[in-house]
């Protein structure tokens, strides 16, 4: 049990707060950590503790912690028109410029965009649209949806059952009935002895097909993804694995979600991921690094044959009965097309293709580490997996926790970073520089050595 000073911020928490995935028992006698500011790719504490990290929060402080330039525009905005909705065909200009802007950089011939205020909102709405979509086309049992496991879309009722995650299933009764899960394209994990990457990508093909006819293809409606895993471990696709899954996808004639929210500006080194891996989506959802995580936006970006069927609805029913009172909100749309004129002119795709490079090769070392079984990124982004034995490729028992220790190290050394279970996932803020990626590495190495010092002498 930690000492918690009375009236501390800690002790405030502890009286108040419920937090997100956290252990409550643990985190009453623990408490939090106290965030106090930031800057650059650093946070610092209520200690005045610096930490560098290698998680841009929740992948999403694409810019670092602290912008004037992004405060001022919240502050004008605020000035101007602190609120208003979308409802009932009103509009507002910053709106408007950010889904031209959207419109603009699709990967694939977009239609229109839907405002939300987060990805598992932006990811609720396309399930939604799925439904409404096949009984706009007079196929209403068309409305299952196949995710894959440990993919993660969400905590909305819907987006979280789309998710291939139990532990967030869990007594909550979910998924809903019509959520199914297909395999996910771990390649170091999963594959067989002497199975290549493309044969890998074949099987993970032939199961979804199989999943789909064993359902019935007349009643899947759609299949969503993520293009590189994030809360999976950052698991980049084996290779001609997206272009065996679409063909599946286009032959049952289901609809397509890419969940951009972690992969959209920028993270895989192109501006979406869905361009990094030949995607090509009927809806797009992102969010996060749209804003730059500075304000709670996404969008759900829907193709003309989706718009259409809405079209359709809107004929029949006399009404699109969908929305969020903070939908398109002033202030976020304006931070948000902000954001995107910062990436522009400081060329942030460029930047992540001369800086991701330098990030997977400064990680690429750690496979000799006795504790690394693999490394394997993209862009900005890299997981790294902990074994036991590296040649069969053996976890540790679970109950070791090694992904937690390396964590926990890490933040010894001054570094966030990401775990889940023995992976740790890095996805830096996209400003950071070549400097600070060895910086990560020095940490990084120093957390893979106490842990593997600590396990020895277990
Ligand atoms: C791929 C993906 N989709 C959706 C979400 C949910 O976004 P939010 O937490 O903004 O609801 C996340 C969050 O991490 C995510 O990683």
């Amino acid at each position: 049990m930690t000492y918690v000073a009375p009236n501390s911020i800690q002790a405030r928490d502890i009286a108040s707060v419920v937090h997100p995935q956290t252990n409550l028992v643990k985190h009453l006698a623990d408490g939090p950590m106290v965030i106090e500011r930031g800057r650059g790719c650093y946070v610092y504490d209520d200690n005045g503790t610096e930490f560098l990290d290698a998680a841009a929060g929740l992948w999403c402080a694409s810019l670092g912690y602290a912008s004037e330039r992004l405060a001022k525009v919240a502050y004008e905005q605020m000035r101007k028109l602190g609120y208003y909705h979308l409802y009932r065909g009103t509009t507002n200009e910053a709106g408007v410029d950010l889904a031209e802007k959207l419109l603009s950089i699709a990967p694939v011939p977009m239609s229109k965009v839907l405002f939300q205020c987060s990805g598992s909102e932006a990811n609720d709405t396309a399930l939604k649209l799925v439904w409404y979509y096949h009984a706009a086309i007079g196929k209403p049992e068309k409305r299952k949806v196949i995710g894959r496991h440990m993919a993660y879309h969400g905590s909305t009722s819907a987006s979280i059952s789309a998710s291939g995650k139990p532990d967030m299933h869990a007594d909550f009764g979910l998924p809903f009935p019509g959520f199914l899960h297909t395999e996910y394209p771990h390649y170091y994990r999963h594959h067989q002895e002497g199975e290549s990457e493309e044969q890998f990508a074949t099987r993970m093909a032939e199961a979804l097909e199989a999943l789909i006819l064993r359902e019935g293809p007349e009643t899947c409606g759609a299949f969503i993804a993520e293009p590189v895993m994030g809360a999976g471990g950052g698991l980049t696709p084996p290779r001609s694995y997206w272009e065996k899954i679409q063909a599946v996808i286009r032959k049952y004639d289901m609809l397509f979600i890419a969940d951009e929210v972690i992969c959209g500006f920028g993270r895989t080194g192109n501006m979406w991921g869905s361009q990094t891996y030949g995607l090509q989506p009927d809806m797009i959802s992102c969010a996060k690094a749209l804003s730059a995580g500075m304000q709670p936006i996404s969008a759900l970006l829907v193709n003309q044959r989706v718009f259409d069927a809405m079209l359709d609805e809107s004929r029949k029913l006399g009404n699109f009965a969908h929305g969020f009172t903070y939908a398109g909100h002033p202030v976020t749309t304006a931070v948000a097309m902000e954001t995107l004129r910062i990436y522009e002119e400081m060329d942030m795709i460029g930047h992540v293709q001369r800086v991701g490079p330098y990030l997977q090769a400064a990680m690429a070392r750690f496979a000799d580490h006795p504790l690394v079984g693999e490394v394997r990124g993209v862009g900005l982004l890299t997981g790294i997996e902990m074994v036991q034995d590296k040649a069969s490729r053996k976890l540790f028992d679970p109950a070791r926790k090694v992904g937690a220790l390396v964590d926990a190290h890490a933040r010894k050394h001054g570094l966030i970073t990401r775990f889940i279970g023995d992976r740790i996932a890095f996805s830096p803020p996209l400003i950071i520089t070549e400097a600070e990626v060895d910086e990560v590495a020095v940490r990084v190495g120093r957390a893979l050595d106490d842990t593997w010092a600590e396990l020895r002498a277990a």
